[in-house]
């Protein structure tokens, strides 16, 4: 979480760090600041809140310094307040720093640099790098690379730094460890982010900091040293040099914006690798952040006789889609963990174990720990990502890329949908090229996936329908989602959704799951949300959609077009395009997508940053 940023050049610093935060909101949004070096002078300005509260404060004081680093937080030690925000200041506070991760050994080294004499002003973990790296500075303040070094061989954790110095008006330092940074090499201007989508706006020239690695920027670019201090020779990759546009193109919010983008962004994910019905999935695939594509031989393919999945909240619940599908298709055992519990405990993966890591950012600190593991225990591994510039095509030598866009809503929508599109075309390549389905059949599911961005253009159009539904179940204190089989997963999505989005609790649960425990909750307050779409589980969701009513709870369902026997029991029904039970996710998600985006803007919630939430957790 948190987003670093910094700037050495010629125009205003201020501004342009203003604009490179803005492309990092999205990885928290408590407080944000600025360090800038005006007139030989440090000045640190920050605001607590929204990164416009720092704009405000900006646009009133009007540094003209050309040197700055600034950061937008996600509180992990201490609370959102002026003096837990960065950046943080040593005791002569003529050195600055922020910091993106976590620092594990900072309360002995705190307490080691108090009683040196060091005075803290914050809760902060961050605070202990500045007033150590000034420790280090005591034998030769004017070597401040070596400083830093010394510094670092004490922390332990993981980090990615921006530091400034008032001694060093002309320099900025960067520091990698088990993060993500990147340089953005202009003409007599450098640029440091934590996302190379905030430096693309002015450079396509990039440099990403490897792990262990120290840049020192300057207005001529960047040179690189390991820990050890060993300089490093890489040159920068040229990017794509895409515009960060923040336009919501009509919509009230971007978290619509994308839930409309899901059949364009679903075309080009399935069309980037399947063409046509009669076609074999092409997994090929190459970018400037190195080779991407699946790249499996003959060899692991025959070897493969396991698939494990590890991913976080909207991903993992796309990885238990996953399950479903790659289990039907091609009869693979298939099982996902949260990767959070899979990296603490032992991994029993093989060679031959597919390993299959989804993370829209490819940056969430779990996914990557728990699917570096199988990679040491020898697993193949693939990885699922809308960022192939991420981490996590560092690690996996095979890679499948939504072709998303940017979501900047923190709630993640059109990035499940295309997560669950790559599961369908891994299972499809799988079957294909293992021979465990008939080509008829196939061709015929490979017709349908194609077909299934067009069914939710239709549900899109009845948005206003859902709007009016869903806002008469505002005042509920909590709801129930419930599902069987493939729709268990889209039960356990919307009631995320509905709850990071309206702060309304809700549980998902499987649907044959009720009456062991959670029907005790239900009564005439707490409405219950059921899948019912035709195919093997229909009838018997149907019998626990009555248990549910027959505790007087208000019932509303996801149904398909024409159905009137769900009628009798809901009282509100969603519908969708007639769709079968095997593809009904990638369809039955929306409604439940807009339901909770209507719901939290009746009531005035923060729809795009829900509170307390960060859409990049590179935290543990
Ligand atoms: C929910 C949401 C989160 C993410 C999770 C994993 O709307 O966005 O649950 O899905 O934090 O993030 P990634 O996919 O970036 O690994």
């Amino acid at each position: 979480m948190c987003g670093i940023v910094g700037y050495l050049g010629t125009l205003k610093a201020a501004p342009v760090l203003l604009s490179e935060l803005r492309c990092l909101e999205y990885r928290g949004y408590d407080s944000a600041g600025v360090a800038v070096i005006e007139d030989g002078q440090l000045a640190v300005l920050k605001a607590v809140g929204k990164l416009s509260n720092l704009e405000t404060l900006l646009s009133d004081v009007q540094p003209r310094a050309t040197v700055g680093i600034g950061h937008t937080r996600w509180a992990t030690h201490g609370v959102p307040n002026d003096e837990n925000a960065h950046p943080h200041l040593d005791c002569t506070s003529t050195l600055a720093i922020v910091h993106n991760g976590i620092i594990e050994n900072y309360v002995e080294l705190r307490e080691e640099l108090m009683e040196a004499g060091h005075q803290f002003r914050s809760e902060t973990d961050t605070e202990v790098v500045a007033h150590l790296i000034e420790d280090e500075l005591k034998e030769d303040p004017d070597d401040l690379l070596t400083g830093i070094r010394r510094a670092l061989h004490r922390l332990k954790g993981a980090y990615a730094l921006g530091i400034v110095s008032q001694r060093h008006p002309d320099k900025i330092f960067a520091v990698n460890h088990h993060y993500s940074l990147a340089v953005g090499i202009g003409v007599n201007e450098t640029f440091l982010a934590s996302d190379s989508v905030a430096v693309c706006q002015y450079t396509n020239q990039v440099l990403r900091l490897e792990q262990s690695e120290i840049a020192e920027i300057t207005t001529a670019g960047a040179r690189l040293f390991s820990f050890a201090g060993v300089e490093v020779k890489r040159n920068p990759v040229e990017l794509e040099n895409k515009q960060f546009v923040l336009d919501k193109q009509g919509h009230k919010h971007f978290l619509l914006k994308e839930i409309h983008e899901q059949p364009l962004v679903l075309r080009r994910t399935i069309g980037k690798y399947l063409l046509h019905p009669g076609k074999k999935i092409n997994f090929a695939g190459s970018s400037a952040h190195g080779n991407y594509g699946v790249h499996l031989s003959d060899a692991e393919l025959a070897r493969i006789d396991r698939i494990k999945i590890v991913a976080c909240g909207t991903a993992y619940h796309a990885g238990l889609v996953g399950k479903y599908i790659i289990e039907e298709l091609c009869g693979i055992p298939v099982d996902v963990e949260t990767a959070s519990e899979a990296r603490t405990r032992r991994l029993l993966v093989d060679n031959r174990t597919l390993a299959v890591a989804v993370s829209q950012s490819g940056e969430t600190a779990d996914t990557l720990a728990a699917i570096g593991e199988a990679k040491n225990r020898g697993a193949i591994i693939l990885g699922i990502t809308n960022r192939p510039d991420s981490h996590l095509s560092l690690v996996c030598p095979n890679l499948l890329v939504t072709e998303c866009g940017l979501e900047v809503s923190v709630a993640a929508t059109k990035t499940f949908t295309a997560q669950v599109a790559c599961f369908y075309l891994l299972a499809l390549y799988l079957a294909e090229r293992k021979n465990l389905l008939p080509e008829d059949r196939i061709f015929a599911l490979k017709a349908e996936l194609l077909r299934t961005p067009a069914l939710i253009e239709r549900i899109l159009a009845n948005q206003d329908d859902i709007r009016e539904k869903s806002i008469q179940y505002s005042d509920a204190p909590g709801m129930m989602f419930i599902g069987r089989g493939i729709h268990y997963p889209v039960a356990l999505e919307g009631a995320l959704k509905l709850k990071e989005l309206s702060y309304i609790h809700a549980s998902g649960y499987a649907a044959g799951e009720l009456k062991h425990g959670p029907i005790a909750v239900l009564d005439e307050r707490v409405p219950v949300v059921a899948l019912t779409i035709p195919g093997t589980v229909y009838e018997k969701t149907l019998s626990n959609a009555q248990e549910a009513k027959a505790r007087r709870a208000r019932m509303i369902t996801v149904a398909v077009e024409g159905d009137e026997l769900v009628r009798k029991t809901f009282e509100t029904v969603f519908t969708i395009p007639p769709v079968s039970e095997f593809f009904s996710p990638l369809i039955s998600v929306v409604p439940l997508q807009l339901m909770s985006a209507f719901i939290a803007d009746h009531l005035g919630k923060d729809v795009d940053q829900p509170r307390n939430l960060a859409k990049s957790v590179t935290v543990e």
